[in-house]
């Protein structure tokens, strides 16, 4: 069912050149026209409560391609904690005004989840082998078949030639990679560098949950990330850990589930630093009930 403020922003969509398909049918079917004129399709998928970050996906991939698809979704079978999707943010029309403002040309797709997942709200099982065990896989039960779930499924609707993803979630990235490999989907995976706030703090739609005192306190995360950096080769990698986590641990605000320095192809946790490899530090912390996660590259 659309709401009548949406259908009032549907009016005014358009009156630019931005499209918005909530079903999948007229979407595919606008994307065979594209397709049939060798049109190159960029996607951004996204969970809506768009941001900056959002927006620099979208520029990046309007460089890259020549069709841009913002798909906007909140996917119910990534989340692992119900309280947590409840309180995920949906601001559809906010996005609408925000792209609006922004792009000229755009294809938006809004799908409602019966469109998606139809009767069965379930993830699919993939095998993403030991990237899945590590850090957000393991605090997060099910989260990258959730994940996996809905990418195969916008891939086979939308039917892109790249799609865009920020390094904020470098793991994911490096899933998505694997889920491209398992599927065979022809899809090309695009990492964009972590857009951040002017004090530091990795752009998310999480921070709209979080007060401008609290967000300022949550630049902690990226201040202790660099702290990491510079100090990453002065000493052994563990004790490094052991510090940062220290330093979490004196702190009043943040409540960290884990800090980890990773090898950046495989995210199995360094116990000592091989020389010709590369690694990321990795930070998943709760300012109040809010998740925020972040890395940064060492080397
Ligand atoms: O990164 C996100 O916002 C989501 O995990 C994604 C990729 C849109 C899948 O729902």
């Amino acid at each position: 069912m659309q709401f009548p403020s949406i259908i009032l922003i549907l009016h005014e969509l358009k009156k630019s050149n931005l499209q918005l398909y909530q079903e999948n049918q007229p979407l595919q079917a606008a994307m065979l026209k594209l397709k049939n004129n060798a049109q190159i399709v960029g996607l951004i998928p996204t969970m809506g409560a768009l941001h900056e970050g959002h927006l620099s996906l979208i520029r990046e991939a309007k460089r890259q391609s020549d069709v841009v698809v913002v798909s906007i979704f909140v996917n119910p079978t990534q989340f692992n904690n119900s309280s947590d999707l409840d309180k995920y943010p949906r601001t559809l029309e906010e996005d609408l005004k925000l792209l609006k403002q922004n792009f000229k040309d755009l294809i938006i797709f809004s799908p409602t989840i019966n469109e998606v997942y139809g009767e069965s709200i379930t993830s699919e099982k993939f095998e993403f082998g030991k990237l899945a065990h590590q850090m957000e896989g393991k605090y997060r039960d099910g989260h990258f078949d959730g994940v996996g779930t809905i990418l195969k499924k916008l891939f086979t609707i939308v039917q892109p030639d790249k799609a865009f993803f920020g390094e904020k979630d470098y793991q994911q990235l490096l899933i998505v990679k694997k889920l491209i490999a398992l599927t065979g989907q022809n899809v090309e995976i695009i990492g964009c560098p972590i857009s951040r706030e002017e004090n530091g703090l990795a752009r998310s739609s999480r921070n709209k949950r979080l007060s401008e005192e609290e967000q300022e306190k949550a630049t902690f995360i990226f201040k202790t990330l660099k702290e990491a950096k510079e100090k990453f080769g002065t000493k052994n990698v563990l004790l490094l850990k052991q510090e940062i986590e220290e330093k979490f641990n004196h702190q009043a605000f943040l409540e960290l589930e884990y800090f980890e320095i990773s090898e950046a192809d495989t995210l199995i946790p360094a116990t000592q630093i091989e020389e010709h490899k590369k690694y990321r530090a990795f930070v998943a912390a709760y300012a109040n009930d809010v998740r925020l996660i972040d890395n940064i590259a060492l080397n």
